[in-house]
C-alpha cells in the first residue's frame, strides 16, 4: 500500500472513529498468526476482543501498538496511519501489554514523575489528574511493593493515561485479579469511558465482555468472526434453559414435543459455571440475574419485573414447597429461543407441571465460536 495516504483527513464517515483497523495479518515464520483482522472504536466506547487462550488477542494489541508490524492490513488512530507515522498515531493510545512496568521500591507518585519525565508536557497536574482519575490518591505515596495487584493494575493504567491518549487499550486487565478487584476493574474502566475515552479491552470471559462493554469483536484462531453489540451477537443464538419442574421425566416429554426445541443432558445444567460465575461471588439466582438480557440489567422496567417474579418466586418456593421439599423435583435442559419460553410454559403447566424456576445460561464462549462458525458455513 502506497505510503502517501498518509494524512487522509476525517471525513463524515471516519469522524468518532479512534481506531480503525482493517484486514490486519500477520505471519510469524511460515505460520499466520492472525489472518483477517477487522474493527473500528468509536469515541467514549468500551470495546471488548473476546477470544479464547492463544486465538491473537495479545498479538493483534502487539500490532495495534508498534510493538510488531502488520505482515499485511492497515491501522488508523484518530486517521492517522500506523504505517507513515507511528509516532503520532501512537500518542493518541495509552496501553499496558501484559504486566505494567512498575519500579516496586519506589512509590506510585514517584514512578508516575518518571515516567512524565518521558513524556513531552506532562507536569504536575496531569499527574494529579491521572491519580484521581484511578482513584489511587490516599495510597499514591505509599511503595508501590506495598501495593495490592488491583492497585497496580490502576498505577500502570495512571501510566497510560499520563499523555492524554484518546485510546485506552488493556490486555486481559482483570487476570489475576480477585471477585473485588475484577468488579472494581470493570467500574473503573466504564468510569474512564464516561470521561469521553475509548477503551479497548481484551478477555477470554464472555461474561466480563457482556459486562463491561458496549460493542465486541469476536476472534478465533487469529480471525475475527463477529463484530457488534454484545446483546445482539448472544440474541443471534438460542440460549440454553434450565427448568426446575416438580416432574421433570413429564417436562421432558412436553418440551420434546415442541418444535425448535432441543432436549440436552441433565449434566448441561450446570453448563458455564466456575471462572465466569464465581467471580460474582453469588450463586443460583445471582447467576440468572447475571445471564438476564441486557434490558434486565440496565433496570429498563417492563422486563424488570417479570425477572424478579421469576427469581423471587424462585427463592421462595426453594424455601417452601420448593425443589427441596419435592423429592421428585428435578432440572430439564433445553435449547431453545426466547420467544418460545412462553409457550413452553403454558404448556408446561396444561400438563398440570409445577415451574419452580426458569434459569437462562450463558452459552458458553466456545459454544458461541461454535455456533457463529456453523452459520457461516451453512450461510
Ligand atoms: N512470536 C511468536 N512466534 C510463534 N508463534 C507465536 C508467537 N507469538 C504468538 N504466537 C502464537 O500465536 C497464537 C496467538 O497467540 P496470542 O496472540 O498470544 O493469543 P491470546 O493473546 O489470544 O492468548 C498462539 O497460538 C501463539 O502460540
Ligand atoms: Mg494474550
Amino acid at each position: 500500500m502506497a505510503d502517501n495516504t498518509k494524512e487522509m483527513p476525517d471525513n463524515q464517515e471516519n469522524a468518532g472513529i479512534v481506531l480503525a483497523v482493517q484486514n490486519l495479518k500477520k505471519k510469524i515464520g511460515k505460520q499466520w498468526i492472525i489472518h483477517g483482522v477487522s474493527f473500528d472504536i468509536r469515541e467514549g466506547e468500551v470495546f471488548g476482543f473476546l477470544g479464547p487462550n492463544g486465538s491473537g488477542k495479545t498479538t493483534t494489541i502487539r500490532m495495534l501498538v508498534d510493538l510488531i508490524r502488520p505482515t499485511e492490513g492497515e491501522i488508523r488512530v484518530g486517521g492517522i496511519s500506523m504505517k507513515s507515522d507511528p509516532t503520532r498515531a501512537l500518542q493518541n493510545i495509552g496501553c499496558i501489554v501484559e504486566n505494567p512496568e512498575l519500579y516496586s521500591y519506589m512509590s506510585g507518585w514517584d514512578n508516575l514523575e518518571h515516567f512524565a519525565r518521558m513524556l513531552p508536557a506532562v507536569g504536575q497536574d496531569r499527574i494529579k489528574e491521572v491519580v484521581q482519575l484511578v482513584s489511587m490518591e490516599k495510597r499514591i505515596h505509599d511503595k508501590v511493593k506495598t501495593y495490592s495487584l488491583g492497585m497496580r493494575q490502576r498505577l500502570g493504567i495512571a501510566q497510560a493515561l499520563l499523555g492524554r491518549p484518546k485510546l485506552l487499550i488493556l490486555d486481559e486487565p482483570t487476570n489475576g485479579l480477585d471477585p473485588q478487584g475484577i468488579k472494581e476493574m470493570r467500574g473503573f474502566i466504564r468510569q474512564l469511558a464516561a470521561t469521553g475515552l475509548s477503551v479497548f479491552v481484551s478477555s477470554h470471559l464472555l461474561n466480563e465482555i457482556q459486562l463491561m462493554c458496549d460493542r465486541v469483536a469476536i476472534i478465533t484462531k487469529g480471525k475475527v468472526i463477529a463484530v457488534g453489540h454484545v446483546s445482539e451477537l448472544l440474541n443471534q443464538t438460542e440460549r440454553k434453559l434450565v427448568w426446575t419442574v416438580d416432574q421433570p421425566a413429564k417436562a421432558r416429554e412436553v418440551l420434546g414435543r415442541m418444535d425448535n426445541v432441543e432436549l440436552l443432558d441433565e449434566e448441561e445444567a450446570g453448563g458455564n459455571s466456575g471462572e465466569d460465575e464465581s467471580e460474582t461471588g453469588r450463586a443460583a439466582p445471582g447467576n440468572a440475574v447475571l445471564a438476564a438480557p441486557r434490558e434486565v440489567r440496565e433496570g429498563k422496567p417492563a422486563i424488570k419485573q417479570s425477572w424478579e417474579q421469576i427469581t423471587s418466586k424462585d427463592k421462595k418456593e426453594q424455601t417452601a414447597s420448593g425443589p427441596a421439599a419435592n423429592p421428585e423435583a428435578g432440572v430439564v435442559v433445553a435449547r431453545m429461543a426466547d420467544c418460545l419460553v412462553p409457550e413452553a410454559n403454558r404448556q408446561l403447566m396444561n400438563a398440570g407441571i409445577g415451574i419452580f424456576s426458569v434459569v437462562p445460561k450463558n452459552p458458553m464462549l466456545e459454544e458461541l465460536f461454535l455456533r457463529l462458525t456453523e452459520g457461516e458455513s451453512i450461510g
